[in-house]
């Protein structure tokens, strides 16, 4: 799909809940795969980890390439990496349909953005609950998608941090429906509804998809899908 199909889908319908296979069992990934995507995803969020940018470590472009062969959902790649411009040809070659890098691995987004979206992907910045908005300012023209993060990334399951709904806000106002806004980390039945009602559109949820107790994954998501719809911001409808 191209990336300005792939900009319209994603931006019909809100909100879009994307589940982090941060979380799933990958002894068995093309089953969970298949298993999110029959419960109704719309799209997969993959978290790529590099024991540099963040303490943890999770995978590289092979499990990228295993999920693209196991689906033709779009995937949404969060490089968590240092050094992440030398790695755009590399994820878009495994299958990544959005490309998101930290604003805080880099001097200047914007060469990045632009690789990404030469190869006809969608271009992601994301940025921590520390980083102001002032930091990005300049890169957003090259962005098509913000990502908000409401934790500290490196692991799934942490608590949801607020100061992610301020900045949602800002950019909704700013900017309206012109960018795509995500936020990732701690999204669950409590804090789904301030997400939506800030203006973000992408949903990413890990724990409250794959750590439910008794609720399957379709329960899981359409009720997340149900409640973030109910609060959208009239700035964000469209
Ligand atoms: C955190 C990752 C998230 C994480 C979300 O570093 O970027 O995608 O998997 O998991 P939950 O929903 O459990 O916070
Ligand atoms: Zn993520």
């Amino acid at each position: 799909m191209t990336r300005s199909r792939l900009i319209a889908e994603l931006r019909m319908s809100p909100p879009v809940v994307l589940p982090s296979l941060l979380l799933c069992d990958f002894g068995n990934l093309a089953a969970e795969v298949r298993a999110v995507e029959k419960a109704g995803a719309r799209a997969l969020h993959l978290d790529v980890m590099d024991g540099n940018f963040v303490p943890n470590i999770t995978y590289g472009m092979p499990i990228v390439e295993a999920v693209r062969r196991a689906t033709d959902l779009p995937l949404d790649v969060h490089l968590m990496i240092a050094k992440p411009e030398d790695y755009i040809d590399a994820f878009v070659d495994a299958g990544a349909s959005i490309l998101t890098i930290h604003a805080e691995a880099v001097d200047d987004p914007r060469p990045a953005l632009e690789r990404i979206r030469r190869r006809d992907a969608v271009a992601g910045l994301a940025i921590n609950p520390p980083t102001r908005l002032e930091a990005i300012a300049s890169a957003l023209p090259y962005c098509d998608m913000v990502l908000c993060m409401s934790v500290a990334p490196g692991w799934g399951a942490q608590e949801f941090d607020p100061a992610a709904l301020e900045k949602l806000r800002s950019l909704r106002a700013q900017r309206g429906d012109a960018l795509l806004l995500e936020v990732d980390g701690g999204v669950n039945a409590e804090t789904v509804a301030d997400c939506t009602r800030a203006g973000a559109q992408m949903l990413v949820v890990g724990s409250a998809i794959f750590r439910n107790g008794e609720q399957t994954y379709s329960e899981s998501l359409s009720q997340l899908t149900a409640l973030g719809a109910q609060s959208r911001s009239p700035e964000g409808s469209s």
